[in-house]
């Protein structure tokens, strides 16, 4: 749904600390429930369709207004209880989690045409079946938590909602595994236990600031990394694999490493490990999934020569390489690369090579290097391509590319501009790596038309 949605507002729409009752009845792009005021869009987070609800105004704007639920008066009748709760409210990271699986899956497939019809006003592709995920719930390889301080004691947990300064302490989050939570929480008895300070921001005073938790899903590694404002504290558990930052989190780098540095991870036959720095999909068995839409949309027969455009770490690549002639990786984190390399390496990988570039100056050169590719694949992160990238992915001349997004509301305009310029987009797949979640994902094949095309 876009937020120009073509109805007459009222003369004065609600202004910011005003509150209302009112029914939601879409969800808009991004995940937040749609209601309508006197006529007036009002964008309501904290709610679902059919729900009734008390909200006030946050942002009240010319065409329409946002607001955050205060209590909910009436519950959708198909609406589930919250599974994932951390001291009475609901958790953060799955605001769609009171929506029954089917339906969060017909919106996330229907927002992805409607972003495409909509915003890039294009026609006669065809959308295929959403895929579902494998696992609902417990499927993230990665968390992110912040400490806190709550009647005195550590807390490690979450931002309570709408408020900077309050951490709601979590006891399992039904979003990480078994393992991943024990491993949180053994860092947060470490804390008490040691009377370790928590960082306050205002005061600039204390020591514990976050903690990420990640997972190898196949391998069970654990890793924990945590991020504090001195590099001085007592010996973590040993069975945490943990290292520690300077002040920012990204000024000094690791000053103390007491586990593995590398996270360790298998996908589709590959053996995979990557830095804390690199990107990697944070649902392990749905990229698996992803990557084999990616694969089946690129339709190698093992001749042909493969750009991977934002490679991370080589996945995609990687798992292309034997249906390929040769594949090119360009990713601009050059820690991601030297993962990528390694991981070719170890996996007995030769027909595959990595440059670290920014894509928007580093496409050409890798033209100029490798040659003209036959398929281009893309994976940019939510903000889509620059015109000046698509510009450069079009002077590839590709005869397929290969589009795979984490945000139909960015894919939808580059779609249009690689249609504009002759190709033609053939068929879209979305894949739900993030249930419980508004996020979407999903894979978009463009084929060059005109002369000289299949
Ligand atoms: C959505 S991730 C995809 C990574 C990889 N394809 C995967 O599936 O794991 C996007 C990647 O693009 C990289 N990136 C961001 N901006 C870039 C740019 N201008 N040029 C090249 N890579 C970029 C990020 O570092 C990140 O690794």
């Amino acid at each position: 749904m876009s937020e120009a949605t073509g109805t007459v507002p009222a003369a004065r729409g609600p202004r910011r600390g005003e509150q209302l009752e009112v029914e939601i009845e879409s969800l808009a792009f991004g995940g937040r429930g749609l209601a309508r005021a006197d006529g007036f869009v009002v964008f309501v987070s904290g709610a679902l369709p059919g729900d009734r609800v008390l909200v006030e105004i946050t942002k009240g704007k010319k065409r329409f207004a946002e607001a955050r639920t205060l209590e909910l008066l009436e519950a959708a009748a198909d609406r589930l209880p919250d599974r994932c709760v951390h001291g009475g409210e609901p958790c953060p990271g799955a605001p769609w989690q009171g929506l029954p699986y089917e339906s969060q899956l017909r919106h996330k497939q229907d927002q992805v045409g409607e972003a495409l019809r909509r915003i890039g006003a294009l026609e006669g592709f065809e959308l295929e079946e959403i895929v579902p995920a494998v696992e609902q719930w417990r499927y993230r390889n990665k968390l992110e938590y912040s400490f806190g301080e709550n009647d005195g004691e550590v807390a490690l947990g979450f931002h309570a909602r709408g408020r900077w300064d309050l951490i709601v302490d979590v006891e399992d989050c039904r979003l990480a595994t078994e393992a991943g939570n024990a491993a949180r929480n053994a860092v947060r008895d470490w804390a008490r236990l040691d009377a370790i300070s928590v960082y306050d921001s205002r005061a600039k005073e204390g020591i514990l600031r976050n903690l990420v938790v990640r997972e190898g899903r196949r391998t069970g590694q654990i890793q924990t990394r945590l991020v504090t404002s001195a590099s001085r504290l007592p010996r973590p558990p040993v069975d945490l694999h943990t290292a520690i930052e300077g002040d920012s989190g990204n000024t000094e780098g690791p000053t103390g490493v007491l586990g593995e540095e590398l996270l360790r991870e298998e996908l589709s036959g590959l053996k995979l490990a990557m830095s804390h720095g690199a990107f990697f999909q944070t649902n392990t068995e749905m990229a698996e999934r992803l990557y084999a839409v990616a694969a089946e949309f690129a339709g190698l027969s093992g001749n042909e020569r493969v750009f991977d455009l934002y490679c991370g770490i080589g996945t995609i690549g990687l798992t292309m390489a034997a249906q390929a002639g040769e594949v090119w990786g360009l990713e601009i984190v050059p820690e991601a690369i030297t993962d990528a390399e390694r991981n070719a390496k170890h996996n007995g990988i030769e027909n595959v090579q990595f440059v670290a570039a920014n894509a928007r100056t580093g496409t050409r050169d890798l033209v100029e290097k490798a040659g003209k590719p036959d398929v281009v694949v893309i994976d940019p992160p939510r903000a889509g391509l620059s015109q000046k990238i698509v510009r450069r992915v079009l002077e590839c001349e590709a005869k397929k590319i290969v589009y795979v997004s984490c945000n139909p509301t960015t894919l939808a305009p580059n779609a249009a501009q690689l249609v504009e310029a002759g190709y033609t987009l053939k068929k879209v797949k979305p894949v739900d790596m993030f249930p419980q979640t508004p996020h979407i994902e999903c894979v978009a094949l463009f084929e060059k038309s005109g002369p000289g095309s299949s």
